[in-house]
């Protein structure tokens, strides 16, 4: 039986296969038990902190859902609104909400944040997202393609734009983890770090899957079941770095002939929020100065790929719940 019963949830490098299916698993039972109604709160009297120093909506309200679905209390603690970083430590912090806490929840910048909450706070902590790694998206991503596929072995995902931040780590680890090829199709210097690059490729040797880091988008998207986009400024990354994203990015973005390229029954995916339109401000801001009118995705494929894109979405809040139920328990069955 796999315990993962007082466990940080920081970084998929951290999980065997077995373990990371275990999770997908427990999410797609959860799923099954919301969808008929079944209360599932055994985790009554629990409480969770959810520190978000960058701004979110899915992984918000996963945590807070999920939580609350559990039995379990939240605190919210804003950007703005605490000590943390500014006139307290990381290890007083994660002491102080060790004592009140079951778990504790962070989303921000620095993955050494989030290591220093886990090692001083004594209770599980979960990266809701820092600039290394985004690992809860990445079990959503995975039940959604297993969801809309069947099966994630030998499946190949092609992940298009700045792969060498959050989402493309963590996908390239969640795919070499599980046996899903990985494409990482961008200019070169968007490639994930070499050191991880080389990690991932041992991974994938034991799972049977391959890396291809690839600036040519043909070649990198030929027959790919998964075309995955991100934004390509991430939060917390200055202004002044959009001028050079979109030179080096737009023949990156994904077109109908990127999707067309890709296998006949292939799914977009993306994180979101996605700039695929003019109804953001960001957007508008953008188009004003470069007179673009999407960015990473065109509003054809956004439109024409909806329906696994916000499956996507919704699997956030599922296998959110997963990973705080199995690492504060080890009470559950997942038939
Ligand atoms: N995908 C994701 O993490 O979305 P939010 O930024 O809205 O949480
Ligand atoms: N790379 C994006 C992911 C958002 C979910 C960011 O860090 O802003």
């Amino acid at each position: 039986m796999i315990s993962l019963k007082d466990r940080n949830f920081l970084t998929l490098k951290d999980f065997t296969q077995d373990e990371i299916l275990y999770l997908i698993d427990l999410a797609a039972y959860f799923k099954r038990l919301k969808k008929e109604h079944v209360l599932h709160d055994k985790l009554r009297g629990r409480n969770v902190a959810l520190i978000f120093e960058k701004t979110s909506t899915r992984t918000r309200c996963s945590f807070e859902v999920a939580a609350h679905d559990l039995g379990m209390a939240t605190t919210y603690l804003d950007p703005k609104s605490s000590q943390i970083g500014k006139k307290e430590s990381i290890e007083d912090t994660a002491k102080v909400l060790g004592r009140m806490f079951d778990g504790i929840e962070y989303r921000g910048y620095g993955q050494e944040i989030v290591e220093a909450l886990a090692k001083h706070s004594g209770v599980p902590v979960w990266n809701g997202l820092t600039n290394e790694y985004h690992p809860t998206q990445i079990l959503a991503d995975m039940l959604t393609i297993r969801e809309h596929m069947g099966n994630l072995r030998g499946r190949t995902l092609a992940y298009m734009g700045d792969a060498r931040y959050n989402m493309g780590n963590s996908l390239m680890i969640g795919c070499a983890k599980l046996g899903l090829n990985f494409h990482a199709v961008a200019p070169k210097k968007y490639f994930p770090g070499e050191e991880l690059v080389s990690q991932c490729r041992e991974w994938a040797k034991e799972s049977g899957a391959e890396i291809l880091l690839t600036e040519d988008v043909d070649e990198g998207t030929r027959g790919a079941d998964a075309i995955y986009t991100d934004v390509w400024v991430s939060m917390g990354e200055p202004d002044e770095v959009w001028e050079e994203r979109i030179e080096d990015l737009t023949p990156y973005r994904v077109t109908m002939d990127v999707m067309k390229n890709a296998a006949s029954e292939a799914i977009f995916m993306h994180c979101l929020p996605a700039f695929h339109d003019l109804d953001t401000e960001i957007g508008k801001e953008i188009n004003a100065k470069y007179g673009l009118t999407c960015m990473e995705v065109t509003d054809e494929v956004f439109k024409a790929y909806n329906a696994p894109l916000f499956d996507e979405a919704e699997n956030r809040m599922h296998t959110i719940k997963a990973v705080m139920a199995a690492t504060l328990s080890d009470d559950w069955e997942t038939a």
